[in-house]
């Protein structure tokens, strides 16, 4: 245990360390140098044989992490929805590191239980779901909400699931998505036992939105083939193209397959808290469930999924147990043990730093960063097309798909990916290769992630590009109205 001094010393030098990272890192590369060799030099002295100083471990893993990680808080991070923290998000994990609630049993702490249930009504209000219904569990992320959606999908439609398991099922079901829905579902199938050949993969219209025709074809084969359709899933922004499917037909196509409707709004729900945007997601409020992750549009740290339903008995049917060993303090006051609720059993105060951000930012705070975010990625836009490129995807959110329209090749894996590369390992921002459509067509990705990314950083990402362009085959570039 270390002594009082050392412990004062420790978190002087953490918070300098922390104030350190958040006030310099937009002078730093965004990317490090996948260098395993010198990552595995700084460990393999590290044998736990002599014990080093509170202090010195720290430092040195601080800077370790300084070297050898992509940046994501970094206002040039282009990249997947992994947004930079919030101040208060910090906060609050080290608050929960420190007192530890166990998220099991209510008894044990009822503050944070009472926290995460408050934060489930006040998500399911904001996705337009009466609030005597509405109910949820917050999750690792948005694969475990996915994988709930899935099996709360089985326990309605098979009462007999829980306790016999799929053999007890008279037909195989069968779930759907589009081509470009989130691989987290195919895990899921896997994981339940059901199969990935369960995951009917609907391909897409020229908007890369689920085409409705597809999917009604698919229903109808699978219903002459015997099979259960048993899920739709809705995609609320795609990962690759934060495409919006047309999230009212499918409820109106689920409701007459009595099959559960699903929105994965994992990153892109966050447009229901902006006036503007909400329209985007009309029909969401008809979902049975709904997939949405703090930890992307909201700028929570790592490890805040939340997965709402309409149904409030449902998630005990499929994940109550009871056992003797569980304290029992609570009987009789009408709340839940989140451990019944949830995949997990002992678990962290995951909705602390929803919550805590929430109270400082409060909902207009979050409407302004994703208002002005949204604004960056039309920014984007502009400014890609005015330099040549060609943005190939259609959404009102900051995810901008692209190719170079100022060369013949501007569209080749080979050449993107080489532009890709050049831009990251440059350090000066960090973009992606994105597959899209059914025909998997490479495009270059850049998502506007981050609420500290402003108008030069835009500016900076496309002169990197162009940059990059000219060194990467590009040196016979010309102008757009050349262009082929
Ligand atoms: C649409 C969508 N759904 C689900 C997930 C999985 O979420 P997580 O990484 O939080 O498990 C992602 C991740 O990017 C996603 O984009």
């Amino acid at each position: 245990m270390l002594n009082d001094q050392t412990r004062e010393e420790l978190w002087r030098r953490l918070i300098e360390v922390i104030e350190n990272y958040l006030t310099k890192i937009d002078s730093e590369r965004v990317a490090p140098e996948l260098d395993i060799e010198k990552i595995r030099a700084a460990l393999a002295g590290r044998d736990f044989a002599e014990p080093v100083g509170a202090v010195e471990a720290l430092d040195f893993v601080a800077g370790a992490m300084w070297r050898f990680q992509v940046h994501t808080g970094h206002p040039r991070y282009f990249g997947l929805f992994n947004p930079a923290s919030t101040t208060m998000g910090i906060a609050a994990d080290a608050l929960v590191a420190a007192f530890n609630p166990q998220l099991a049993a209510w008894s044990h702490s009822p503050f944070a239980a009472e926290v995460e249930q408050h934060l489930v009504r006040a998500f399911g209000q904001k996705f337009g779901y009466d609030l005597s219904g509405a109910d949820g569990v917050f999750t690792s992320g948005g694969s475990e909400a996915n994988h709930t959606a899935l099996l709360t999908a089985l326990a309605r439609a098979f009462p007999e699931f829980s306790e016999h398991g799929l053999r007890a099922l008279t037909a195989q079901p069968v779930f759907y998505i589009s081509s470009q829905g989130h691989h987290s579902f195919l895990k899921a199938a896997r994981a339940s036992g059901l199969g990935a050949a369960a995951v009917r993969e609907i391909p897409v219209d020229d908007d890369l939105r689920m085409d409705v025709g597809a999917l009604t074809d698919r229903i109808k084969r699978d219903r002459v083939e015997g099979f259960r359709p048993l899920m739709i899933v809705a995609t609320a922004g795609t990962t690759s193209a934060g495409v919006i499917d047309p999230i009212g037909d499918l409820a109106g196509i689920a409701a007459r397959e009595e099959a559960w409707f699903h929105v994965d709004a994992a990153w892109g729900g966050a447009a229901a808290f902006v006036p503007e945007l909400r329209a985007a997601l009309g029909g969401i409020e008809k979902a049975d469930s709904i997939t949405f992750d703090a930890h992307k549009w909201l700028s929570a740290p790592m490890g805040a999924g939340l997965y709402l339903t309409r149904h409030p008995e449902i998630l005990k049917r499929t994940f109550g147990v009871a056992t003797s060993y569980m304290p029992r303090d609570a009987a009789g006051l009408g709340v839940v043990d989140p451990f019944t609720y949830s995949i997990q059993w002992s678990r962290r105060f995951i909705g602390l730093k929803v919550f805590m951000s929430l109270l400082v930012a409060g909902w207009e705070g979050y409407a302004e960063a994703i208002r002005h975010q949204a604004a960056m990625g039309d920014h984007l836009r502009g400014r890609l097309q005015d330099s040549g490129w060609a943005v190939v995807n259609r959404t009102p959110l900051p995810v901008v798909c692209f190719v170079d329209r100022a060369l013949r090749e501007g569209a080749a894996a080979e050449y993107l990916g080489a532009v890709c590369k050049s831009v990251v390992a440059s350090g000066e921002a960090w973009i992606s290769i994105a597959r899209i459509g059914d025909d998997d067509r490479p495009v270059l990705r850049a998502c506007v992630t981050s609420y500290r990314t402003e108008a030069s950083d835009v500016d900076a990402l496309v002169e990197s590009l162009n940059r990059a362009r000219i060194r990467e085959g590009g040196r016979s570039v010309r102008s757009g109205s050349e262009a082929i």
